[in-house]
C-alpha cells in the first residue's frame, strides 16, 4: 500500500490543489480496472509520484526483474522503461506486458550488437580472459551476447562471482569504474563514442593495464563508451557547492554519476539502497541525493521530517508514463504497445538475467 495520498501530493506541492479531482478520478478508475481485469502494475522508483501510487510494487531495476518472475495476474502494465517491460517478458514470456508509451526509451540501451561482438573480439585476440557483463538498462539482444547482467544495485558483486579476470562492462561507463574499485581491477576508460579505433584503443589501455599489473590488480573492467544522460550531466560542482552550504548533509549518488562524483560522495547506491539507506539512518535529517527526481519526491513524502536538497535532475523517458496514458493501456491494450521479442533472442537474454538473479542472491 502506497503511502503517497493526494493530501500529501497537494501539501507537498507536487500537485496543484485544482488539480486533485482530477488525480483522484483517475486512481478510483486505474484501481477499479485493475482489480475487474486481473492486471498487475510494477513501477521503478523514478515513475511519477502520482503513478507509484497506484503501483502495486514500486522498485529498483533488480527487485523489478526479480518480482516478474512472480506475477499470478492476467496480464502486465509497466510503469517504467522499455528495457524494463522488456527484461519483465523475457522472465515471464506466457503472460502479456504492456508499456504505456512507447517514447520510454533509455539512453544507455541503444547498444549496436555488432559493436558487442567486434569488442569480444578485440579482447579475444589480446587473449585476454574476460567475461561481457551487461547492465540490464540494454535491450534483449545485446543481453543475450553476455554472460550475466547485473543491475546497479549487484553489479560488483556479480563481477566478482563470475569467475573471469577481466570485464567486458556493457554499456555504463560509470558503473564500470564503480565496479573496478570494489572488486579491486584496474578502471579502463571508454573508446570515442562511435569510434572504437583498436589502435588508438591500445594505445589508451596499454600503460593502464601495466600499471594495474604493477599494483597487483585482480584485473580489468574495459568500460563501454556509454552513459545515462541524466546522471552523466551532473558535476562535481554540485557536490563542492552542497558541502560548501551544508558540510552535515549526507550525499548519496547514484552508480551512474561520473567517477569524480562517486569519490566524492558519502555513499553509491542504487535507487532502492538510497530508500532503504534514508530509513536505516534516522538520526540522519538532511540529504543530498544526486539521482532522478521520481525518487526524492517520494522520499519527501515519506520521510516529511527529512529534508532533501532539490539536486535531482529529470529522465524524459521515465516521465513518459503518465496517469492517462497508463488508465488507457490497462482499459484498451493497444496491440502496439504490447513488448515482445523474439524467442531465440528472448532464451539468451533470460539466461543472461536469470544467471544475475542466481548471482546477486
Ligand atoms: P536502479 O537499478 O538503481 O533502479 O536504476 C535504474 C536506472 O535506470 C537508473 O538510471
Ligand atoms: Fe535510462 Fe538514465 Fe533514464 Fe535511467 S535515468 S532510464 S539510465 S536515461
Amino acid at each position: 500500500m502506497s503511502l503517497i495520498t493526494i493530501d500529501s501530493l497537494v501539501k507537498g506541492r507536487n500537485v496543484h490543489p485544482d488539480e486533485a479531482p482530477r488525480i483522484v478520478a483517475l486512481w478510483d478508475e486505474i484501481r477499479q480496472l485493475k482489480r475487474e481485469r486481473n492486471a498487475f502494475i510494477p513501477a521503478h522508483n523514478y515513475q511519477a509520484a502520482e503513478v507509484q501510487a497506484v503501483a502495486d510494487y514500486c522498485g529498483d531495476s533488480f527487485e523489478l526483474a526479480v518480482k516478474s518472475r512472480a506475477i499470478a495476474s492476467e496480464y502486465v502494465v509497466f510503469c517504467g522503461v522499455r528495457f524494463m517491460a522488456e527484461g519483465c517478458h523475457t522472465l515471464a514470456p506466457e503472460r502479456p506486458v504492456y508499456l504505456p508509451s512507447l517514447d520510454a526509451l533509455c539512453s544507455l540501451a541503444e547498444v549496436d550488437e555488432d559493436d558487442v561482438l567486434e569488442r569480444q573480439e578485440f579482447l579475444r585476440a589480446l587473449g585476454r580472459d574476460f567475461s561481457t557483463m551487461t547492465y540490464v538498462n540494454t535491450y534483449a539482444s545485446v543481453k543475450a551476447l553476455s554472460d550475466s547482467c547485473c543491475t546497479s544495485s549487484n553489479a560488483a558483486t556479480i563481477a566478482a562471482r563470475l569467475g573471469k579476470r577481466d570485464i567486458l562492462f556493457v554499456p555504463d561507463q560509470n558503473l564500470a569504474y564503480q565496479v573496478a574499485i570494489k572488486t579491486k581491477r584496474m578502471y579502463l576508460p571508454p573508446p570515442d563514442p562511435n569510434a572504437f579505433h583498436p589502435k588508438e584503443y591500445r594505445a589508451l589501455i596499454d600503460p593502464l593495464i601495466r600499471e594495474g599489473e604493477r599494483q597487483g590488480l585482480s584485473g580489468c573492467v574495459f568500460a563501454w563508451e556509454g552513459a545515462c544522460h541524466v546522471h552523466h550531466e551532473m558535476s562535481e560542482r554540485d557536490i563542492h557547492v552542497l558541502r560548501a552550504q551544508d558540510p552535515e548533509a549526507v550525499i548519496i549518488v547514484h552508480g551512474e554519476v561520473r567517477p569524480e562524483l562517486q569519490r566524492l560522495a558519502d555513499a553509491v547506491l542504487s535507487t532502492s539502497q538510497m530508500v532503504k539507506y534514508v530509513e536505516a539512518h534516522p538520526e540522519k535529517k538532511r540529504f543530498a541525493v544526486l539521482t532522478e527526481c521520481g525518487l526524492i519526491v517520494r522520499m519527501e513524502l515519506e520521510h516529511p521530517d527529512r529534508q532533501f536538497y532539490k539536486t535531482c535532475r529529470l529522465c524524459q523517458y521515465m516521465k513518459a508514463t503518465t496517469l492517462e496514458n497508463l488508465l488507457e493501456t490497462l482499459r484498451d491494450r493497444p496491440a502496439e504497445r504490447l513488448i515482445t521479442v523474439p524467442e531465440e533472442v528472448r532464451v539468451g537474454a533470460a539466461r543472461a538475467m536469470l544467471r544475475m538473479i542466481e548471482l546477486a542472491s
